[in-house]
């Protein structure tokens, strides 16, 4: 059976983007499904200096495992003042010093990004577009819900045309999950 990880790139406790990955992810059948929480896998803040002095920190070489052991991920993108989240970061650039930079392995990827704004972190998800294919991003699709306080209740997207979105995006998702 294939493994798919998701998480939501937030440490918040009330992470929204955790949410949408989890929905997302409950949709893939016949799929294990393992639902990350970036406070499990929290490092020192980066920097050479430190990286000299303890080198690559327990929680992401344990992150990197899970990334190794599964066939494909979904990553939802929080956004802050436009760009990641300070702990999506941190983690990010830990992981960037391991495995020459191929930080995502090419399993396919599909990305997500919300917040409470109209225009739903589409700027993180844009960044994320352009810099992940360095970083061994497979980017399969990628799909914004913006103001998510209006547009998902009780666990369910209601937008009726954003739901059927992300449906044909976690289809293309499957499609290719099938055959990696
Ligand atoms: C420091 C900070 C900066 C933020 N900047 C943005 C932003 O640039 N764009 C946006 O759409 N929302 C922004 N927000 C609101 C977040 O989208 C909102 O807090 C959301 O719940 C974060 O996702 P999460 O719940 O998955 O952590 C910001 C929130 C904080 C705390």
């Amino acid at each position: 059976m294939k493994k798919v990880l998701a998480f939501g790139a937030s440490n918040s406790k009330t992470s929204i983007n955790k949410v949408l990955a989890t929905y997302a992810a409950q949709k893939l059948k016949n799929v294990q499904v393992i639902i990350a929480d970036l406070n499990d896998y929290e490092a020192p803040l980066y920097s050479p200096d430190r990286e000299i002095e303890i080198g690559i920190p327990e929680p992401i070489l344990r992150f990197d495992e899970l990334l190794a052991s599964v066939d494909g991920l979904i990553i939802s993108l929080a956004e802050y003042n436009g760009n990641y989240t300070t702990a999506f970061k941190n983690l990010f650039d830990w992981l960037s010093r391991l495995n020459n930079q191929n930080i995502w392995k090419n399993k396919p990827l599909l990305l997500l990004a919300t917040s409470p704004g109209g225009r739903g972190a589409m700027n993180v998800l844009k960044i994320t577009k352009e810099i992940f294919p360095f970083f061994g991003g497979n980017i399969i699709a990628d799909f914004s819900l913006p103001k998510y306080y209006e547009n998902f209740h009780e666990g369910n997207i209601t937008d009726v045309s954003k739901r059927a979105e992300l449906n044909g995006k976690i289809v293309q998702f499957i499609e290719v999950l099938k055959t990696s």
